[in-house]
């Protein structure tokens, strides 16, 4: 693993501006001035964190696993205090969405959505069948 460089909070401090952004996210210390101009949700949300701790900020708005998978591009180390594990991403940002994904799967898989499976499928051919057998009896003269 890669040794990473510590910055206290007061260095990260020193970066806020667009010549040079820093920020904090889940205790990496992030170097973004190349990204302002790409970022998606636009340079000023950046700069009103620049220099601080936008953990929460990023977390609330729900970035996706690509936009999480950028991160590590622009880290330059960690935040004094932080031991940081290369898994700590998966760990810590993906596990709400994985909480979610699995919920999905299980609300596709219960007993209720197989049961209407079953009727969906079945019931038209109880019907079916049925029309047919009262067809065919009523034919042969078993019926009047
Ligand atoms: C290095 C840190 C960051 C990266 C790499 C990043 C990346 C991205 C990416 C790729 C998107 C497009 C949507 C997505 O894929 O989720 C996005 C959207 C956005 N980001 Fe960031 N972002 C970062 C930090 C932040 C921070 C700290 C904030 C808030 C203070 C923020 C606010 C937003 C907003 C408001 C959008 C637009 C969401 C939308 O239109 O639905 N981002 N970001």
């Amino acid at each position: 693993m890669a040794e990473h460089r510590v910055f206290t909070l007061s260095q990260v401090a020193q970066h806020k501006s667009q010549k040079s952004c820093w920020l904090v996210i889940n205790g990496r210390v992030l170097d973004v001035t190349k990204f302002l101009e790409e970022h998606p949700g636009g340079e000023e949300v950046l700069l009103e964190v620049a220099g601080k701790d936008a953990t929460k900020e990023f977390q609330d708005i729900g970035h996706s696993k690509a936009a999480q998978n950028l991160l590590f591009k622009y880290q330059v180390g960690v935040l004094q205090g932080y031991t940081i594990q290369e898994t700590d991403i998966n760990d810590v940002l993906f596990k709400e969405s994985k909480k979610k994904e699995m919920s999905a799967f299980v609300i596709k898989d219960d007993g209720v959505s197989k049961s209407a499976a079953f009727l969906e499928f079945f019931v038209p051919l109880l019907v079916a069948c049925s029309y047919f057998g009262y067809r065919f009896l009523s034919r042969s003269g078993q019926i009047a």
